[in-house]
This record gives C-alpha cells, sequence and structure tokens, in this order.
C-alpha cells in the first residue's frame, strides 16, 4: 500500500478517513497468527508509507498501522490494509469486535486461495488474464464476450461488463469478494486503479500474486474489508462489480454502501445465482450443492433489501432459465460444455426471450443513481432489462417498463 491509496480509503462502518499512526500497545494475537500463516515478504517497502510516526517497541506484526481521529487502529500487513472490524484497535489493544462471518466460509476460500498463491506461475487463469492484456494491447477490445469467465453466469457477466464498460477507462474500479480477476480486468481494460474488496486475506494475496505476474500491481490495491462495512471513501468509485459475491452479502447494508462510494455517475453490477421458487430447492436436492460453503441465492426479498438500500436505479434481467440447471447437471456428470459454446447457447437463449425466461436462475443486476440517457436509449444485443426505482418492487420482470443498460455493443 502507498500513501496515494489513503484517499481511497477509510475505516469500516464509520466511514471516517484514516491516517498512518503509532502502533498499539498489543497488537492483538489474531494478527500474529495471521502473519505466520501468510508468511510475509513485505509487497512494498514499509518506507513507503512516508515518514509515519515511530513503531511501537514491542514486536509487531504488522508493517504499519492506520487509524481514525477518534483513536480506532488496523493494521497493514504484507502490503495489506486490514480494514476489518475483526482487526479493530484502540491505542491499548484489540476491541475484540467482529464483521460476522461465518468461519467455516473464510476458512475455506482462505485455504483455496492460499494454495493458489503459493505459485501463480503455471495458473491457467494468469495464462486467461495475460492472453486478454495481449487482446486489449492489439485490438483495444475489452469487456465483451472473450472476457467473461463465469462458466453458468456468462451472460450475466456479460450484461454487467457491457455496463461497467463505458466508465471504466481511467476510472476507478472496485471488485467485492473473489480473488481480483476483475479487479485486474479493468485494469487491462484501461482504469487508472483497482481495488480488490475481500475478506478473505488468501483471496487479496492471490490477487497481489496475479498482479505482480502482470506488471499490475502498483494500481492494484487489496484491501480486506466487507461488501456491508466497504473501506472506501465516499463518491471514490466509479465502477464496481460483483462476481457471485453479492449473495453471500446481507444486500440491505451492501445497497447502502454502493450507495455510498459510487460517484455521482458511478454504476455497479452484480452476476449472481437466482433463488427460483421451488425449483432452486428441487435443483439442490437433485445435483446437490455446488461447493462446500452454504451459499444462499438472491432471492425477490434480498433484491427488494438491496434496492432499498441503494434507493437509486437497479435494473435485473434474468438468464439461463432453460439452460443453465441442465449444463448444471452435465457438468456434475463431468460432462462439462466448452465454456464458450456454453455461453453461445445461453446468449441465444436470452435473445429468443422464451415465456418463462423470468425463470433463470443466474441474475444479472445493474444499478446507477439515476439512469442517464444513455441507459435508456437502446437495448443490449442480448438482454433486456427492466428497471424499478428503489422499494418499487422486489419483482421486475414482464411487468415494468423496459430499458437498455449501455448503449454499447458486444465486439463479437
Ligand atoms: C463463491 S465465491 C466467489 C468467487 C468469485 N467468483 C471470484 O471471482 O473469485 C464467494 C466470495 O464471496 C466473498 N465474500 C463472502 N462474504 C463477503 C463479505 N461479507 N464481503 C465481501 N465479500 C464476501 C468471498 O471473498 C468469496 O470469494
Amino acid at each position: 500500500m502507498l500513501t496515494p491509496d489513503l484517499d481511497l480509503l477509510c475505516a469500516p462502518d464509520t466511514a471516517s478517513a484514516l491516517t498512518v499512526v503509532p502502533a498499539p500497545m498489543a497488537p492483538s494475537p489474531e494478527l500474529w497468527t495471521l502473519a505466520t500463516r501468510l508468511a510475509p515478504a513485505p509487497r512494498r517497502a514499509p518506507e513507503s508509507v512516508g515518514a509515519g510516526p515511530a513503531r511501537a517497541a514491542r514486536p509487531d506484526p504488522a508493517q504499519h498501522w492506520l487509524g481514525t481521529a477518534t483513536g480506532i487502529r488496523y493494521p497493514v500487513l504484507a502490503g495489506i490494509p486490514l480494514l476489518l472490524s475483526d482487526y479493530a484497535h484502540d491505542a491499548a489493544g484489540p476491541l475484540g469486535a467482529t464483521a460476522g462471518i461465518p468461519r467455516r466460509e473464510l476458512d475455506h476460500y482462505s485455504a483455496v486461495s492460499l494454495r493458489l498463491a503459493a505459485d501463480v506461475a503455471d495458473d491457467p487463469t494468469l495464462a486467461e488474464l495475460r492472453a486478454l492484456a495481449t487482446v486489449a494491447e492489439r485490438s483495444g477490445t475489452v469487456l465483451d464476450e472473450t472476457w467473461v469467465d463465469a462458466p453458468y453466469d456468462g451472460p450475466a457477466q456479460l450484461r454487467c461488463y457491457e455496463f461497467l464498460r463505458p466508465l471504466v477507462r481511467g476510472g476507478t474500479a472496485v471488485q467485492i469478494g473473489g480473488s481480483g480477476t476483475h479487479a485486474l480486468k479493468f485494469l487491462l481494460a484501461g482504469a487508472a486503479r483497482a481495488v480488490i474488496v475481500s475478506p478473505v486475506v488468501g483471496e487479496l494475496l492471490l490477487a497481489d500474486a496475479f498482479a505482480r505476474a502482470l506488471g499490475l500491481a502498483d494500481r492494484l490495491l487489496p484491501v480486506a474489508g466487507t461488501g456491508e462495512g466497504l473501506p472506501l471513501a465516499a463518491g471514490s468509485v466509479d465502477v464496481l462489480y460483483c462476481g457471485g459475491t453479492l449473495h453471500h452479502l446481507d444486500t440491505a447494508r451492501a445497497g447502502r454502501q454502493f450507495a455510498r462510494v459510487l460517484t455521482a455517475a458511478g454504476r455497479f453490477a452484480a452476476a449472481e445465482p437466482w433463488k427460483v421458487p421451488l425449483l432452486h430447492t428441487a435443483g439442490t436436492r437433485l445435483l446437490g450443492k455446488r461447493g462446500p460453503v452454504d451459499c444462499q441465492p438472491i432471492d425477490a426479498a434480498r433484491l427488494g433489501a438491496l434496492r432499498g438500500g441503494f434507493a437509486g436505479w437497479v435494473d435485473d434481467r434474468r438468464h439461463g432459465a432453460f439452460t443453465r440447471y441442465p449444463a448444471l447437471a452435465l457438468g456434475k456428470a463431468g460432462l462439462r460444455l466448452p465454456a464458450r459454446t456454453l455461453l453461445r447457447v445461453m446468449l441465444r437463449e436470452d435473445e429468443l426471450d422464451l415465456p418463462g425466461a423470468a425463470l433463470g436462475s443466474s441474475i444479472s443486476l445493474t444499478g446507477c443513481q439515476a439512469p442517464s440517457p444513455l441507459t435508456a436509449a437502446a437495448g443490449l444485443p442480448h438482454a433486456r432489462a427492466t428497471a424499478t426505482r428503489a422499494a418499487d418492487s422486489t419483482e421486475t420482470a414482464g411487468d415494468l417498463p423496459a430499458v437498455s443498460v449501455s448503449g454499447e455493443r458486444g465486439q463479437r
């Protein structure tokens, strides 16, 4: 973390500004545990924060500390600001607060990401990102079909990318949750800087490892935090994306945070699983869960809560009513369709706009403070969106005026 990044950060929950402050007397034992687990080689030299106050006399695993005017302090470990209430200290020591993320979930995502972060050289994701860097450089074509990576939520991701694309170049882009691949794509697509906010420090290390391998580490800021208590300054974000992570969040709180951190013209988008009444329960019984974490797809109530929290425009579109569950079933049986083929099939389904399409178990959400003339112009090639004002309704498909989400077309 470099000092210029401080303009972008704030304390979680209170949103207070942060400066470099002295270490507390007794850093929490968990910090030592985490430091040992990460076995950090400092990501950037500690002196990069400038002439900060003297460090605590006691041993301290943190590189330095960031604090609010009211005396709450957060450590920076391995170059990563830990702006989670779990790491909040006062001058004496840890406050013992918690962000309330289930331990099982944190452990699962930590284990997976730390394993991958240990050696990214041969990681297929890195190879894909390198290929996209070449595409962006040679053709300038960004955030189109080729950039989609979600195997069963491809159309949702594409619709989100197309919605965000006009604001990416030169902007500040944020990914909530995950290991930073979207934030890196936004950088490859021309964002000036990007932030990956995740409560899983292993994911942030993985993001950093990818960024280093791509030569993008100076423009990617990994921050430990949650989507419900975003440690980002008000009005600082142009583009915010959740790729399969919003459904892990308290959507009302997340919506309020999105509204706070976005610039007046800023946009958010999310590609998520959608809980189709009855079908989801039947599907989970038949196919089993997709992973060891107890995911709760977004449903009408949680979408309504997001809208209420965001209090701007939120459009939604369902995808994959006829293709997603069969594709998931085939995948479970070991028959994975090539990602590109599946995407094409699902996009075709979107285009046909068949009766029953509202039963799609994948959802794309696109939001902004108010729709611009551009968003009200024409439909995307493959998706017609519906719009509601906050609190209008929790259900949208079919019963509201159609608006488009972007004036741009995918280029393939
Ligand atoms: C199913 S994974 C999605 C991974 C993602 N598709 C990616 O790009 O790596 C769910 C993610 O939710 C994130 N998550 C869980 N609770 C969160 C919270 N309260 N705030 C932000 N992210 C959270 C975790 O970081 C985890 O990576």
